[in-house]
């Protein structure tokens, strides 16, 4: 069997100079890709995950390899917060449970968010005052945890947003890389207070609607209701398992929208060109009114701007499972309780899989001109197999809405300053984006 190359020497010293550079861990990753090739071993004291690049191998660990690579590690603090939220179950737990949300966010019930994907955005907007500079990555987040609470819970989060904002990002943070990744039990204190905020929130609106439903016998049809309303052989969800999923919505659900937003904001405001398609587009197709299911799908340049920023800057940079047992991926022996990774960012920016890869350039996912389409599962922004993102549908639909809406109303102008990935949680523009707003006339 083949062992892992590791790195050592000159090719170690190359690595570090690149996360030096580019202050970023996903730069020591290329390094180590360009150095190494697409399977091999981090060797760091307690951490030693094995890193796979490319599609055979993605393919493997969200498919095949399914039930030997696992989500839960007991120990992560992503476990520790989320509990038994669908993002960390596995097996027929996590089908389960993804069998009963599924129908909350498939594509009948997104296009019924429209409105509310259109409403929220312009709520948020209506406080950009004329000529300001607003932080997109600030202003992003307030849409995507509005819009997330309206149509996921079917609560106002307006009266909560600025005393919950903190908690929220707190939450967030709690499970971000970071040096628990090497000592996995160490002290993480100065959280407890903002998480113990959070779940009083969600302990309180889940209490809200049972009442509701003791009351009238009715429920909508949003995740919180139908988690409410669920029950099997006489035995319905209780409000821990209630709770650990509406945090996973939260979590999983809105930072992740926050970032793409965020991204293609910066990549159309560095790009003047592409931001000039995107405004003409936006201004032709839409009205004053929340567009049409037939409307969004006219805003096909719109599309490949999201498609595009998503390869570039993938929320989810990096995939992590566990094997449950001793497994091998492509040939390569894992060992029991092994991290497994797999960069879907550096899958995305392989030159073997795309030309040009570090360009933005949207018009490769042109459907009318592409001749050739990179191979299934070289384009993963939201996974794959069984386990694939399912807000996949809910995310593209809003960030469509969200973005028109704002390419519609506004010119946009994007102020000098240096922006980095950085790799918390999610992929983001750090340290933010600014940009200059102007409401355009007629809107
Ligand atoms: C641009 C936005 C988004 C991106 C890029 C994204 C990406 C992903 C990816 C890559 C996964 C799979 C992770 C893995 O296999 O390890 C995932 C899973 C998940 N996502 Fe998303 N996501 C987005 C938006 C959303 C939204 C809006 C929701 C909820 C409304 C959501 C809820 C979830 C949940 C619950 C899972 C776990 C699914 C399961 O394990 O069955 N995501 N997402």
């Amino acid at each position: 069997m083949p062992s892992f190359p590791t790195l050592s020497g000159l090719p170690g010293l190359a690595v570090l100079r690149a996360m030096a550079r580019d202050r970023s861990i996903l730069a020591g990753l290329a390094a180590m890709n360009k150095h190494l090739g697409n399977a091999f071993q981090i060797t760091l004291p307690g951490f030693k995950p094995i890193v796979f690049v490319g599609p055979e191998s993605n393919r493997h660990i969200l498919v095949n390899g399914r039930e030997d690579l696992v989500w839960r590690t007991e120990s992560d603090p992503v476990v520790k917060l989320l509990r038994h939220g669908l993002l960390v179950e596995d097996g027929e737990s996590h089908d389960c449970m993804r069998a009963v949300m599924e129908p909350t966010l498939n594509r009948t019930a997104v296009n019924g968010h429209i409105g509310a994907f259109w409403e929220c955005t312009a709520d948020i907007s209506a406080g950009w005052a004329e000529d300001a500079t607003v932080d997109m990555l600030v202003e992003m987040r307030k849409v995507a945890l509005l819009i997330l609470t309206e149509t996921v819970f079917a609560v106002d989060f307006r009266p909560e947003m600025e005393r919950l904002w903190k908690p929220v990002i707190r939450s967030v943070e709690f499970i971000a890389p970071g040096a628990w990744l090497l000592w996995p039990d160490m002290p993480r204190p100065g959280y407890k207070q903002d998480l113990a905020e959070l779940d009083e929130y969600l302990y309180r609106i889940i209490g809200e609607r049972r009442a509701v439903y003791a009351q009238t016998g009715k429920l909508g049809d949003d995740l919180l209701s139908v988690l409410v309303g669920y029950e099997k052989d006489g035995k319905g969800m209780d409000d821990d398992l209630i709770r650990d999923q509406l945090l996973t919505m939260i979590v999983a659900g809105h930072d992740t929208s926050t970032a793409l937003l965020a991204w293609a904001l910066y990549m159309l405001g560095s790009h003047p060109d592409a931001l000039a398609e995107a405004q003409a587009e936006a201004r032709a197709v839409l009205s004053d009114e929340p567009p049409t299911p037939e409307q969004l799908k006219e805003l096909t340049y719109l599309d490949m701007v999201i498609k595009e920023t998503l390869r570039l800057y993938p929320p989810l940079p990096v995939g992590n499972r566990r094997a449950a047992q001793d497994t091998e991926v492509l040939g390569y022996p894992i060992p029991q309780d092994n991290r497994v990774m797999f960069p879907i960012y550096l899958t995305h920016r392989d030159p073997e899989l795309w030309d040009d890869p570090e360009s933005f350039c949207p018009a490769r996912f042109d459907r009318t001109q592409t001749k050739s389409n990179p191979p299934a599962f070289a384009y993963i922004p939201f996974g794959g197999g069984p386990r694939n993102c399912i807000g996949a549908t809910y995310a593209q639909v809003e960030a469509k809405v969200v973005l028109g809406k704002i390419l519609r109303d506004y010119d946009l102008e994007l102020m000098p300053g240096a922006i980095h990935p950085h790799m918390g949680t999610t992929l983001e523009p750090r340290p933010g984006v600014k940009m200059r707003v102007r409401r355009t006339k007629n809107s």
